[in-house]
């Protein structure tokens, strides 16, 4: 066994480091208030082929591997999470999901551009009611011959307004239930597809979370993934994947908070001597580096098994529920170890603590992560 990383992949996470220093610090407090989607760094993002990372480089892609994807997402994670979001559902979600189950005109059409970051994509799953419950779903996609007739409403829609590509999940034989679903690639522009307004949100307040209407919307044939049928399967073996890019992300927001608790800590003076000398102090940050620690392994052992092509829904799950749990806790700490500075934002971990939470809500719930572990573990 070798824990050491190798030159390309610690060159991938200096460079991901590198960049968020530079081109995301810079204005990530204002963007969180004003709720402004990071346009111009999500360009560059792309350009410097993060947007794409594992995709094949013939497919325009950076071809690189589940764990390089870790590292940037823990270093692009620690300043900026509304960036970081994109990036995961870029990546893991539209672009996995295209490369693996896309035809060959799908990923001449849709992949290149969404794996070069010149479009990005959006995954639509959700409505307002089948959240956890994915199966329920209400949006239709009636057989039309040529083509589907697509109709219903989808929630909580990340890069909801900015995408130029939807994958849509939809309901086509509700006789069959799950077995009767699909997955269409929707375009924006396509007549009937509307965008709803911004969520105001608690955190990754950057990024851009709409509600989607679509009313009588005709999609081709040709754009639906896979066989008939096959959406709901779509869906689940595309959000396991998707579940290691959240878990990196919790991960990220919380060693982006513990290393300013360690900085402020070693800096603040209470009682005569830097707060980081006190016990009480010194306790927090261990506890916190030993989460931290845990959560990079969970993170790292699901991108690995990936990348082995072993079957990665129980490490992912697992990965993902503790890395959020984690994240909540971790931030909390590092905003109770900043005092009152903590409350305020210059400083940047109240930001961190509530960009944490949705980590522990989307792409499955931690609830949903107890249900996929506990059936893995359960089965014969
Ligand atoms: N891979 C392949 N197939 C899978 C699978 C997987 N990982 N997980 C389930 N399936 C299959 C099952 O085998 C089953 O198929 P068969 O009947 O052919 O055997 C089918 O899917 C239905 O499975 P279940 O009976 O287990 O379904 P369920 O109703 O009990 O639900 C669930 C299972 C795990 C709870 C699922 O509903 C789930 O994951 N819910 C959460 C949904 C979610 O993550 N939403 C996130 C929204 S997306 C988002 O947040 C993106 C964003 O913008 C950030």
């Amino acid at each position: 066994m070798d824990f050491n990383l190798s030159e390309e992949q610690i060159m991938i996470r200096d460079a991901a480091r590198d960049f968020a220093q530079a081109e995301l610090l810079p204005g990530v407090i204002e963007r969180d208030e004003k709720q402004q989607f990071p346009a111009e760094q999500i360009k560059k993002m792309g350009e410097l082929g993060f947007l794409g990372m594992m995709v094949d480089p013939k497919y325009g892609g950076s071809g690189l591997d589940t764990v390089s994807y870790v590292l940037a997402m823990e270093e692009i994670s620690k300043i900026d999470a509304s960036a970081s979001v994109v990036m995961s559902v870029n990546n893991s979600l539209v672009c996995w999901g295209l490369e693996h189950y896309g035809t060959e005109e799908q990923k001449q059409k849709y992949l290149i551009p969404l794996a070069k970051g010149e479009i990005i994509g959006a995954f639509c799953l959700s409505e307002p009611e089948a959240g956890s419950d994915a199966t329920s779903q209400k949006t239709t996609a009636i057989d039309k011959g040529d083509y589907y007739l697509l109709n219903g409403t989808k929630n909580w829609i990340t890069n909801g307004n900015n995408a130029s590509i939807y994958l849509v999940i939809a309901q086509t034989h509700p006789e069959k239930m799950h077995k009767g679903i699909n997955a269409l690639i929707v375009e924006k522009g396509m007549e009937g597809f509307v965008v709803g307004p911004k969520e105001n949100k608690l955190g990754i307040r950057g990024s851009d979370t709409h509600s989607l209407m679509f009313t009588d919307v005709k999609v081709p044939k040709g754009n639906r993934i896979g066989d008939d049928g096959f959406g709901f399967k779509f869906a689940m073996k595309t959000l396991a994947g998707g579940r290691i890019g959240i878990a990196s992300q919790a991960l990220g927001i919380a060693s982006g908070a513990y290393e300013l608790a360690l900085k402020y800590s070693k800096e603040r003076k209470a009682f005569g001597k830097e707060i980081s000398k006190h016990q009480a102090i010194a306790f927090k940050l261990a506890d916190m580096a030993l989460q931290i620690e845990a959560a990079r392994h969970l993170c790292i052992k699901a991108a690995w098994e990936k990348d082995q092509k072993l079957n990665y829904d129980l490490s992912g799950a697992m990965a993902k529920l503790y890395a959020a749990d984690m994240a909540m806790q971790v931030t909390i700490e590092a905003v109770q170890i900043h005092g009152g500075y903590g409350f305020v934002k210059e400083y940047h971990v109240e930001r961190l603590m509530r960009d944490a939470k949705i980590t522990q809500i989307y792409e499955g719930t931690s609830e949903i992560q107890k249900i996929v572990i506990s059936r893995s573990i359960l089965q014969d």
